[in-house]
């Protein structure tokens, strides 16, 4: 790991604490989603940190994200359900 990377992953896990038992309806398909897609470089981020309108636009930004670490693009069938229950239980 690069000392850039460990610096995003310190920074980000002080952020972005959860863990699936943080998060609303665990064991629901979407949760289940967002731990295996959006746990890799950080913790699990909370719906609630954002309000629903708000979440297409920040998971646009993360395939970016994995796009630019050679990871590629969450799969559209995966992505939709993630957006789903990230929106059901974002900030009113
Ligand atoms: C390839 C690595 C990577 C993956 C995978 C990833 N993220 Fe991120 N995430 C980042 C980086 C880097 C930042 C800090 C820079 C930024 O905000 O764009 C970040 C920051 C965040 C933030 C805090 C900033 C904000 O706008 O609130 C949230 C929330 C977030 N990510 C949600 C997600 C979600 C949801 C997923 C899964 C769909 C995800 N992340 C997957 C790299 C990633």
């Amino acid at each position: 790991m690069k000392r850039i990377d460990l610096l995003l992953a310190a920074t980000l896990s002080v952020a972005l604490p959860a863990g699936a038992a943080d998060l609303p309806d665990p064991h629901s398909q979407g949760a289940a989603l967002l731990m295996g897609y959006c746990s890799q470089c950080h913790g699990a981020p909370q719906p609630s940190a954002h309000v629903a309108s708000e979440w297409p636009q920040v998971v646009a930004r993360m395939q970016n994200w994995r796009i630019t670490k050679g990871m590629g693009e969450i799969p559209k069938k995966d992505v939709e359900p993630i957006i789903d229950y990230l929106k059901r239980h974002a900030r009113p």
